[in-house]
């Protein structure tokens, strides 16, 4: 059995990215531009991954993970041919993928389509049309279509120009053919770069056979500059929104719904404009999130309603609750079913049981809330006093007055009522009223 080796190219810099952070570390729907390319390798089943590197080697191998992943170092950047060449003592497969690094949309399957097109002592060449082609490789054909060279646009003539069909960046080569023509590379070019390249034209002298397959050129086109790494987030952001959709989720406006992760959808959701969800995100059937929404790791279950201009970070969410508009959940907070949250209300690390209600301008934050607690506008859990963090425990039933300052560790019971605008540092005994505040006097006849 044939084995098959990639080799990921990422020592550039990315200058044109005019950046501290190295192009392949550049973050496209919040992952790195290099961990996309990695992990369409990892799903392509390749045997063997490596990667060069070069440019804040370091930085780059701590960033990119993936399994039995090998890295190589290229000192000095010297070009494609000549990042390939510093592989190659690694490599153990029989054909050799080569991508590079900045073309993030590639995906499993035409790495394998790609891989099954390189015959045994010879090559497969990823070619695309580009609407534009300024900057890229140009693919040269002889007049029997078979491919002759590739020309860099620097080194391109008036009439070579003209030609749309690219250079992707990507190939797939037999080992013994890399072997021989990656030491015939010259540097005679414009850059003054070895170009990988220039092992094209060379095979095509000798008759080595090059199969062309054609890729979307929407898939292969490769970030170096701001511009385009805007342009390849499009393209990503309307495919993980495609599908969204097909999995039955109604999006108001497919521009306008981020997708930064894994996103797990039931059925007849709607989502509405200007919503970001990140990381690993699940959400069940029946939910509606109202526009400006960002949800963070988050689970929210069956018939949720997340209201406009909401930010849920870490929290799980239970069935048939209603958040915001303007609710903020921090990571911890767990909502039992028909929760209510309203606006302005701020919930860290609490436990806030069935049917429980927070309307307005709160803060509840290491909290557990029992069943049906009712907790009114303006209440705050205190609990935080500079040093250490503590509990507030509020019983099924409870009934917080607005305004009550919550000075934990302390216990609210059962059916226990505060009274509005009471600082509560003592326990509350359950179905007693705790009332803590300044008896008002009232002066009759006062003049300023
Ligand atoms: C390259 C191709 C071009 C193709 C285009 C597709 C060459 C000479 N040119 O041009 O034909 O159309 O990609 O996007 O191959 N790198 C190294 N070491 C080096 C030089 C580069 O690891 O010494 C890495 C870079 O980090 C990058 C990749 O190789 O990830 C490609 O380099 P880049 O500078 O982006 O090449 P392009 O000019 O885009
Ligand atoms: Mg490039």
């Amino acid at each position: 059995m044939t084995t098959t080796t990639a080799i990921i190219l990422a020592a550039g810099k990315g200058t044109r990215m005019r950046s501290a952070l190295p192009k392949v570390l550049q973050p496209l729907a919040g992952k790195p531009i290099l961990q996309h390319i990695v992990d369409a390798v990892e799903q392509a089943n390749i045997d063997q991954k490596i990667i060069v590197c070069g440019h804040e080697a370091e930085l780059v191998k701590q960033t990119i993970n993936a399994e039995h992943l090998q890295w190589v170092y290229q000192a000095e950047q010297l070009g494609t041919g000549h990042a390939v060449d510093c592989a190659m003592p690694s490599v153990t497969g029989d054909k050799v993928i080569v991508l590079v690094g900045d073309a993030l949309l590639i995906t499993a399957d035409t790495l394998s389509r790609l891989i099954a097109q390189c015959p045994e002592q010879g090559m497969s060449l990823l070619t695309a049309i580009a609407p534009d082609p300024t900057g890229l490789g140009r693919i040269i054909r002889h007049q029997d279509g078979s491919v002759c060279s590739i020309i860099e646009h620097k080194d391109a003539s008036e009439t070579e120009l003209c030609i749309n069909e690219i250079n992707t960046g990507i190939m797939c080569l037999s080992r013994n053919v890399l072997e021989e023509y990656l030491p015939k590379l010259r540097s005679d070019n414009a850059q003054g770069e070895l170009y990988l390249t220039d092992v094209i034209g060379l095979c095509a002298q000798d008759e080595v056979v090059i199969n062309a397959v054609t890729a979307d050129f929407n898939e292969t086109m490769g970030v170096n500059d701001k511009q385009q790494l805007a342009k390849a987030e499009r393209i990503y952001q309307q495919l993980q929104v495609e599908r969204l959709m097909q999995q039955g989720c109604t999006v108001i406006d497919p521009s306008r719904l981020d997708v930064r992760g894994i996103v797990d959808i039931g059925m007849d959701v709607l989502i509405d404009v200007n919503v970001v969800l990140e990381g690993q995100v699940s959400i069940g059937n029946g939910v509606i999130i109202e526009p400006n929404c960002v949800l963070k790791n988050c689970k929210i279950a069956d018939n949720v309603h997340i209201k406009a201009f909401s930010h849920l970070e870490e929290a799980t969410v239970g069935d048939s609750a209603i958040i915001g508009p303007y609710a903020r959940l921090r990571p911890g907070t767990v909502l039992e079913k028909d929760v209510r949250v309203g606006n302005f209300v701020e919930i860290k690390k609490s436990q806030i049981d069935e049917g429980a209600k927070i309307n307005h301008l709160s803060y509840v934050g290491d909290a557990e809330v029992g069943k049906n607690a009712n907790i009114g506008a303006g209440t705050i859990t205190c609990n935080y006093d500079g040093v250490n963090k503590f509990k507030t425990q509020i019983g099924e039933g409870a009934f917080i007055g607005s305004n009550s300052s919550l000075i934990a560790p302390v216990t609210i019971g059962e059916n226990a009522v505060t009274g509005a605008g009471s600082a509560i540092a003592k326990d509350v005994p359950a179905s007693a009223l705790g009332i803590a505040r300044a008896k008002q006097r009232n002066i009759e006849g006062w003049k300023k």
